[in-house]
């Protein structure tokens, strides 16, 4: 990540500190349940598998997402749990977070596509990073979503 305040980090769950996992699940949950108003099992059997990208100012963690296996959530590739802490937000976090990932993905699994289950109200946002809506709009969780490919680069 280009910015020199960022400290990035990109492991697998036996790679985080616990103080790192608290502060990731602490942020999903503040995010994705409290904020977004949505009753769900933020926490699941992904996690004990995934990457999980941290980016930290000092010691704040600023933005977070996870990353499935190919063959795991979807075939290929997955991003998800997407988010900007609200303090953060507006500031071009979330362009980085998933350029970044894309670049890990590209690294990790050379010539494999992505696939995400998108917020709906995001669609232009990852359009913007190459991603094209392959469904129609579904509920998940209440929340209207669109799955979405990234042809591989
Ligand atoms: C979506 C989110 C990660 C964006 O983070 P961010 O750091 O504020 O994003 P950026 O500053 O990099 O903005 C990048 C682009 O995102 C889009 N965007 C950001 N917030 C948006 C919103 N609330 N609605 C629609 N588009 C939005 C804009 O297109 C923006 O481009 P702009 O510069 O032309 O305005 C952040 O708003 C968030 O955490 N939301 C709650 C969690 C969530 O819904 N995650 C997605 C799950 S699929």
């Amino acid at each position: 990540m280009p910015s020199p305040e960022l400290r990035v980090q990109w492991a697998r769950l036996d790679g985080l500190s616990a103080r790192e996992l608290h502060a990731a699940l602490q942020l999903r949950s503040a995010v994705f349940v409290v904020e977004q108003n949505c009753v769900y099992h933020d926490v699941d059997d992904y996690d004990l598998q995934c990457w999980h990208l941290l980016a930290w100012s000092g010691d704040q963690l600023a933005a977070y997402l996870r990353v499935t296996d190919p063959g795991s959530k979807y075939p290929e590739p997955s991003l998800g749990r997407v988010l900007t802490a609200p303090a953060f937000r507006g500031q071009g976090l979330g362009q980085l977070l998933l350029t970044e990932a894309l670049q890990r993905c590209a690294q990790t699994w050379p010539g494999q596509p992505n696939r995400i289950s998108a917020q709906h109200y995001l669609l232009k946002f990852y359009q913007g990073f190459g991603f094209a809506p392959v469904s129609e709009v579904y509920q998940e969780d209440e929340i209207p979503h669109v799955e979405m490919l990234r042809p591989a680069a």
